[in-house]
């Protein structure tokens, strides 16, 4: 394994813990809503904005117990997110994680709640009294979660997804639809991870910021690359969803070859404001190096 692997599975282990133990457990009423939210949470994903808060906090100083709450709400809203592409009037997947996705095993009312429970627990995670000491910068680091998750971020992302399918978008229009419905939340993942340093420093802050919005763009472009190439047995979901349902993607704009440029485009883009920090970016540059190389 090599270090940087070992590195990841520490977090991603660690993250797993404080996930579960936030989670109600699925002994607590309401069972089937609780036993359903463990489910969409635990025992699968990369926890990719996990190891990007920590990345981020490992280069601005930030601390660990902080960087692991934000994390754990970063992936709660992330499971959320998932669920709720999934189900029936969105993106009609029934596979997630190499598992049924949560309105197949479950039922779609219950994936609704799930996803609406999972984000007021991101939420309560990360308001937790006696958190921080700085508290009016864990209400920035609440500001923050709450504008990429909205109809600002994600959410508005997920709308502009809905309404392209079948149109035929230029370039321009589909970078701002990934910009929002997956760049939102990586980039906030980061940011959040870095604003954990109570006194962090602006040049940090500004790289990290500057890396996460490409490497957050890189991701979805990726994604889409993968929907064409990997099956679904990797990718633990549906390939070739996005041309079942239609989805204009980097991969139908551009072509695969082309889209592959542009991912490794922003993959260099990532890496540029890093470079003076040497190796206290490392993280971050292995990071962006396993976006780009995922299987899935
Ligand atoms: C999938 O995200 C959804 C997108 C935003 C493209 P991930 O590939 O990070 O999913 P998990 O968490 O590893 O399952
Ligand atoms: C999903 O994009 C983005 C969010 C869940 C916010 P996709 O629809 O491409 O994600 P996958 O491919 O189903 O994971
Ligand atoms: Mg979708
Ligand atoms: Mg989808
Ligand atoms: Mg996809």
């Amino acid at each position: 394994m090599s270090d940087f692997q070992a590195w990841a599975v520490g977090i991603q282990n660690r993250t797993e813990a404080s996930l579960s133990v936030l989670l109600p457990a699925s002994s607590i009423a309401p069972q089937r809503l609780h036993e359903a939210m463990r489910y969409a949470v635990l025992g699968g994903g990369k926890r990719i904005r996990a190891l990007l808060a920590h990345a981020a906090g490992e280069l601005c100083g930030s601390d660990s117990a902080k960087v692991d709450a934000a994390a754990a709400a970063v992936e709660l809203i992330h499971a959320y997110s998932l669920v709720h592409d999934d189900m029936p009037c969105m993106d009609d997947d029934d596979l997630r994680r190499g598992k049924p996705s949560c309105h197949k095993r479950y039922d779609d009312a219950t994936a609704l709640l799930v996803g609406d429970a999972l984000q007021t627990l991101a939420f309560q995670v990360l308001s937790q009294p006696g958190l921080f000491i700085d508290v009016p910068r864990q209400l920035e680091i609440i500001q923050m979660l709450a504008i990429a998750s909205g109809s600002r971020g994600m959410a508005g992302g997920q709308a502009i997804d809905l309404a392209s399918v079948g149109q035929n978008l230029s370039q321009a229009e589909l970078e701002h639809m990934h910009i929002h419905k997956t760049g939102a939340l990586i980039r906030a993942a980061a940011m959040m991870g870095a604003y954990c340093a109570e006194d962090s420093d602006t040049e940090r802050l500004h790289a990290v910021d500057t890396y996460a919005q490409s490497i957050g763009l890189a991701f979805q472009v990726v994604d889409d690359i993968l929907d064409t190439e990997a099956d679904t047995a990797t990718l633990g979901k549906t390939a070739g969803k996005d041309a079942d349902n239609n989805k204009p993607t980097y991969v139908t704009i551009l072509g695969l070859e082309r889209a592959k440029q542009m991912a490794n485009e922003l993959y260099e883009r990532a890496l540029q404001p890093l470079q003076v920090f040497g190796d206290d970016a490392l993280r971050l540059r292995q990071l962006a190096q396993f976006i780009m190389q995922r299987s899935s």
